[in-house]
Parts: structure tokens; sequence; C-alpha cells
């Protein structure tokens, strides 16, 4: 969990191969649905470009097919809402939760300069980006986007609903004791990949 721009997709990425876990990213399957041209994408473009929450009947059914296949994942971006914390711990018994904190000047910073390859996926900042990393989403039949919710109303309907609705969900699972990893996303993407390893090995290797 962590609101938007924290780095979950980024440290997910890594984290979920170095542990062998499966990288469940409910927004890339929900752009993916998009981009499949579906009746459900077609509704859910719509939530997505505003940066609202998608409805529980469309998102779930995806979740609930994700977690039928596979018990060892790492989940990004789910639960949001207090319904889907409930779903969650419903339907299976989470490990820990990882929050990855950063303020909201660096949020909209980061969204502002974020570019995505469409064929693997990769997230790059745009300024940082190299010939290679263009080449290789290139060679790879894909092309570097901005994502269409990454717009300054976008963004801050998106951040409103991360602090009214999805941060107070890590209240209801603290009540649950189920562990809770606090990280600060604002140091270096290796110091946080590197804090993210230490503090999650208890919970995966035994
Ligand atoms: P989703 O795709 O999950 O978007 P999000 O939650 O808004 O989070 P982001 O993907 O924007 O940020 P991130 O934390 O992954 O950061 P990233 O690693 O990319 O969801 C999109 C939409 O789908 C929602 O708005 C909603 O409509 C729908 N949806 C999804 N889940 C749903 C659910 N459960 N229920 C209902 N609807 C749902 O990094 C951002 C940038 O920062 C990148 O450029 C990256 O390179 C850079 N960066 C990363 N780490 C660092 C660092 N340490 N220092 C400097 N730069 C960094
Ligand atoms: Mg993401």
């Amino acid at each position: 969990m962590g609101p938007q721009g924290s780095g979950k997709g980024t440290q997910a990425e890594t984290i979920s191969k170095k542990y062998g876990l499966e990288h469940v990213s409910i927004g890339d399957l929900l752009r993916a649905e998009v981009a499949s041209g579906s009746e459900t994408g077609k509704i859910v473009e719509k939530y997505m470009r505003e940066g609202a929450l998608i409805p529980m009947h469309i998102n779930n059914a995806i979740v609930k097919k994700v977690l039928e296949k596979n018990k060892k994942i790492l989940l990004d971006g789910y639960p949001r809402n207090r319904e889907q914390a409930e779903f969650i711990t419903e339907n299976t018994n989470p490990k820990c939760i990882i929050v990855i904190n950063i303020s909201e000047e660096e949020s909209i910073t980061r969204l502002s300069k974020r570019l995505i390859c469409t064929a693997t996926k990769k997230i790059f900042i745009e300024d940082k980006i190299t010939q290679e990393d263009i080449q290789e989403c290139e060679k790879q039949g894909g092309k570097l986007i901005k994502r269409d919710d990454d717009k300054p109303d976008a963004i801050k309907k998106r951040l409103d609903i991360y602090n009214t609705e999805t941060k107070p969900v890590i209240e209801i699972f603290k009540e649950q004791n189920i562990p809770i990893i606090n990280i600060d996303g604002e140091k270096s993407i290796q110091e946080i990949n590197d804090e993210i390893t230490e503090k999650l090995k208890p919970y995966i290797e035994n």
C-alpha cells in the first residue's frame, strides 16, 4: 500500500522476483482489461481516467480469480477501502502489509515525470531514461507512454481517495494484528528495496 507514485509498482517488480512471488498489480490488470476493448473495459476506462475507484464487483472478481490460481502473491494496489480489506481477510490470510509513505508534493512531482513501457509494463522516470531503456521497450514491441490518469485533476482525486478511504484500512489490519511494515518512500529506489527485502524476510522465509 502507499499513495500514488510512492513506488509500489517499482518495488513490487524486483521484490516479487527476489522472493518468488507473483506480482499482481490490480491497476495493470484493469489497464489490460481496458486495452482488450471488452464491455467491462469500457466501464473501467471511464472510472480510471477520472482517478476514481472501480466498482467492487469488477475488481473483486479479478482478485478472486488471482487468489484461486496462486497463494504466493505480492498484491499491489489492493485493498483500497474497507470493503476490499474485508474481502481480503475473508478470502486469504495476509502475511504482512507493506506501506510506502511519501508526501503529496512528492507524489505529484513523480507522477508528472513517469513513463511506462506498454509491452513490459516497466516504469521509468522521464528525465533519467536511457537510450537503452527506450530500445529495450521498442524491441519488445512496446512504446513509452504517460498514463491517462497522471494528469493534475485525476492525481488530486486519487490522492483524496487514498487519504480518505485507503489510509484508514491500515488501522483495520492493525486491529487484526496483521504485521504492518512502514517504509520511508523518499529514499533512493535501491535503499527502499534493501529495506523492504530485509523487513520482509521473517514473513516470507518460514
Ligand atoms: P494503480 O495503477 O495502482 O495506481 P496508483 O495506486 O495510483 O499508484 P501508481 O501506480 O500511480 O504509483 P506507484 O506507487 O505504483 O508508483 P510507481 O512505482 O509507478 O491504480 C490506477 C487506478 O486503477 C486507480 O486510480 C483506480 O481507478 C484503479 N484501481 C486500482 N486498484 C484498484 C482497487 N483496488 N479498487 C478499485 N480501483 C482500483 O512510481 C511512480 C514514479 O516514481 C515512477 O516514475 C518511478 O520511476 C518513480 N519512483 C519510484 N520510486 C522512486 C524513488 N524512491 N525515488 C524517486 N522516484 C521514484
Ligand atoms: Mg503502480
